[in-house]
């Protein structure tokens, strides 16, 4: 039976309360309520707070969003997903990056089959393996300790260990973690040079094995580390893969020990609790990989067991969508305030948009209502000096995630971080509340013939979550990606669409080969190029040294 959300009984009454509420101002809610804070917020284990009141909403569109969740069964299609059952339908695959961070203890039995075997035993290989290059056990072929780790994968097999490593980066040890993507050759070229390839490790990580940035990169690395020793027996022993596709990998030439396995119910951009985030176990250790694990796995039984009202991914995806398809929201700013999180606006950038970003629904129609919102944002208090003003006096209704951390784990400067939580909390209250206008006094500015207080003027109104834990650590960092993940997943299951493919990624890949052939070996192909495209080329070919 065909789903639409704006046919529900309780999208209808959240329109008419939408109509009620939407000319008041965040701050005639605060007005109204003295209670507001406690109404609208969850405490999270006691290692974090939701505070969710300075939202445009009120006690009725939270019951109407709730009853909507019970009306369209959110509940049903989270069971799902954590009975193994086949969501990711155009893959026909299930969605498990959950058991990845069960107790080792547990089970998940999926098709009969007890996966927590596997998943205990790939973890185990991890544990084994990490431990040995960290304690020196396993050197390069000159016999050097290992000095260097190089991650060599793009989208979800850089980003979440990229970010979480950045964000962990006071767990970290010796070990010198480097991060080689893109196909620009400045990338490579920059990572080669803070290494040296005898006390270097290199890890292939690609579910596909085929992404061609990476396995490109893969190519030059070997053929470079080849040259460089005048043999071909040394690679062996400083290449390894992290992959879904062991045909590939065997072919590229890795020894079968030297593969770490992801499994195919695993996506990429949710596969950092997987062996893709061996960089984050070789750099914190495995006792601290447990802890990230442990803190998504406790923001996972959260998101499973806990009802709609203090639900804390759900509450989030509710508003997401309030804002979405009531107030038009064409973006969400992410900003984190603490420079741990430098990299985490990214990190949500591929989980949000490559899992949302879509434009035909479950039942294969087109789809005529906005999907996933455009996630954008930075790192606070730098973003207050770059677009700030846009979001304080700017024409653009922005909905914002506010997060940071009340401790950090350095303890010199200690009253940066008073200053930070400062602006932190400060921002929110300005961006809700806006400021009255300045007193009369202003004197008149020549240019305008007007009183400057017409360009100061804060009329408030923005609406923001902010997400406050109490210490940056393992377990915080790992709850709080949990806690995006299953906010984008219940997005998506209101929006009715496939969160767990990512077909739209495929074109630009094949036509950049088409082009590829054309630009390198100066071919002519009957390939009709638009104008456009065989102007630029023709410059490229002009102007190419
Ligand atoms: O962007 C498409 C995508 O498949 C992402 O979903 C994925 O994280 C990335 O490319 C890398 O894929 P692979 O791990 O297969 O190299």
């Amino acid at each position: 039976m065909e789903y639409c959300f704006n046919k529900k009984k309780y999208f209808k009454m959240l329109h008419k309360n939408f109509k009620k509420i939407k000319n008041l101002h965040i701050k005639d809610f605060f007005l109204h309520d003295k209670n507001r804070f406690d109404k609208f917020s969850i405490n999270f284990m006691d290692i974090m707070v939701l505070d969710y009141s300075k939202n445009i909403i009120n006690d009725e569109t939270m019951k109407f969003l709730f009853k909507f969740a019970k009306e369209i069964k959110i509940k049903k299609e989270i069971k799902k997903m954590f009975l193994g059952k086949k969501i990711n339908k155009t893959e026909n695959s299930s969605v498990l990056h959950i058991a990845l961070r069960k107790p080792c203890n547990s089970n998940f039995f999926l098709n009969k089959k007890n996966i927590m075997i596997k998943i205990k035993n790939c973890l185990k290989k991890m544990k084994n393996f990490s431990e040995n290059v960290i304690n020196g056990k396993i050197r390069g072929f000159t016999n050097k300790k290992i000095t260097d780790i190089v991650n060599i994968g793009i989208g979800g097999s850089e980003l979440g260990p990229k970010m979480v490593n950045n964000a962990l980066k006071d767990y970290k040890n010796h070990l010198k973690i480097h991060y080689l993507s893109n196909i620009d050759n400045n990338n490579l070229i920059d990572v080669l040079n803070k290494i040296s390839l005898d006390t270097s490790l290199f890890f292939i990580i690609s579910k596909t094995f085929t992404t061609y940035e990476t396995i490109k990169n893969a190519k030059s690395i070997k053929k470079y580390f080849n040259k460089k020793f005048y043999n071909n027996n040394f690679f062996y022993k400083h290449f390894y893969a992290i992959s879904n596709n062991k045909k590939e990998v065997i072919k590229f030439g890795i020894n079968k020990k030297n593969i770490f396995k992801i499994f195919k119910w695993t996506g990429g951009r949710y596969s950092v609790w997987s062996s893709v985030g061996l960089s984050i176990m070789l750099s914190i250790g495995y006792k601290n990989f447990l802890k990230f694990l442990d803190g998504a796995n406790k923001m996972d039984n959260h998101f499973y067991e806990t009802r709609y009202n203090k639900n804390i991914p759900v509450i989030l995806s509710l508003i997401s969508f309030w804002y979405n398809i009531f107030f038009n929201a064409d973006t969400e700013a992410v900003l984190a305030y603490s420079d741990r999180l430098s990299k985490f606006t990214k990190y949500v950038q591929q989980l949000n948009m490559e899992s949302n970003g879509k434009n035909v629904d479950k039942n294969g129609k087109n789809i005529l209502y906005n999907t996933s919102q455009i996630i954008w944002g930075g790192v606070g208090t730098n973003c207050q000096h770059s677009f700030f003003q846009l979001l304080h006096q700017g024409t653009r209704f922005v909905p914002c995630d506010f997060i940071s951390f009340v401790n950090n784990n350095n303890k010199i400067f200690c009253e940066h971080n008073i200053n930070l939580l400062s602006n932190f909390f400060a921002q929110t209250k300005t961006l809700a509340f806006g400021k009255k206008t300045l007193k009369k006094n202003i004197k008149k500015i020549e240019y305008c013939k007007k009183n400057l207080k017409l360009y100061k003027k804060f009329l408030g109104n923005i609406p923001s979550n902010t997400i406050l834990f109490k210490n940056i650590d393992p377990e915080s960092i790992g709850a709080l990606l949990s806690m995006y993940e299953h906010k984008i997943f219940v997005q998506g299951i209101i929006l009715n669409i496939f969160s767990f493919d990512q077909w739209g990624v495929e074109l630009g890949k094949s036509l950049s080969n088409i082009i590829y052939e054309h630009l390198k070996k100066n071919k002519k192909i009957n390939h009709k190029y638009d104008s456009s495209t065989s102007g630029l080329i023709k410059y490229y070919k002009k102007w190419k040294k």
